[in-house]
């Protein structure tokens, strides 16, 4: 994937890929993306970290741009992490930083496209300037009926419960009342619907704390792109592989069971 041009604003190339996505139907409701890698990506040319990060923040933009034009339901990115605290000072504020700037940047373009903006993730936590921004994108966008842009920010899958299950105690609920179900109701965004999704960049392969309890059967594409060089066409192919994998909710599969002796 890593060799692929990038591709100009909406080109033919991106129709062709577009429709398709459209003509496979099966498209995943939800999408959720680790950017990951702009640090190795920043460090191989000889810039500083930060660098790669602003770089990503492009890759970014196109990732909303095809979700909107495709019509997937929820992308959610995994901006900050609970985690990433434990970074370089220097990195924490210019990531808070750039949070801010971006957000100030592209609310408008957001609001334009129909895109509402959600957090989920202890966000008050955040420094108050970010923050603020944060909270101005959102009640800015929150009558937007397009994309749903579920920024990560804070956010632990570990976090999540804790803070969930803290919420099921001072609301004084019965055990015998606790269920998935229930559990469901109490974490951050219980009405968005499950990733069908993952894409995760840098080809890493793990969780990283990330969406641990809506995740359980999430479709998993990991690419080697770094972050800043993910494309639209390595977009497309994450969705297109997506939509020729036979989920089974652990279940058997569609085909016929194997002869006896076979693999
Ligand atoms: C991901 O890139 C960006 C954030 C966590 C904000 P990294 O900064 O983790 O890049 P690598 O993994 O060091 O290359
Ligand atoms: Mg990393």
């Amino acid at each position: 994937m890593s060799e692929s041009p990038p591709l100009t604003e909406s080109s033919p190339a991106d129709t062709e890929w577009q429709d398709e996505i459209a003509s496979k139907g099966n498209l995943p409701r939800h999408i959720a993306v680790i950017p990951d890698g702009n640090g190795r990506w920043a460090l191989s040319r000889g810039f500083a970290r930060n660098e790669g990060h602003r770089r990503g923040v492009e890759a970014v933009r196109n990732l909303v741009r095809v979700s909107a034009q495709l019509d997937i339901e929820v992308l959610t990115l995994f901006v900050f992490s609970t985690e990433n605290w434990s970074r370089p000072r220097i990195e924490v504020r210019a990531l808070m930083h750039l949070l801010r700037e971006k957000l100030l940047a592209e609310t408008e373009e957001l609001d334009d496209k129909d895109v509402r903006v959600v957090v989920s993730g202890r966000a008050h936590e955040l420094p108050g300037p970010s923050y603020e921004a944060l909270q101005e994108t959102i009640a800015r966008t929150e009558n937007n009926k397009g994309l749903i842009l579920n920024l990560a920010i804070n956010y632990g899958g570990r976090a999540e419960l804790v803070d969930a299950l803290k919420r099921i105690v001072e609301e004084g609920i019965d055990p015998d009342e606790i269920t998935e179900d229930l559990i469901s109701r109490y974490v951050y965004h219980p009405e968005l619907p499950d990733p069908d999704l993952l894409i995760r960049a840098s080809g890493e392969q793990r969780m990283s704390n990330f969406l641990l309890w809506e995740m359980t059967y999430t479709e998993v594409v990991v690419t080697d792109v770094l972050w800043p060089d993910f494309s639209r066409r390595d977009f497309y192919e994450a969705i297109s592989e997506y939509q020729s994998r036979e989920r089974r909710f652990g279940k058997t599969g569609k085909q016929s069971a194997p002869k006896v002796g076979a693999d």
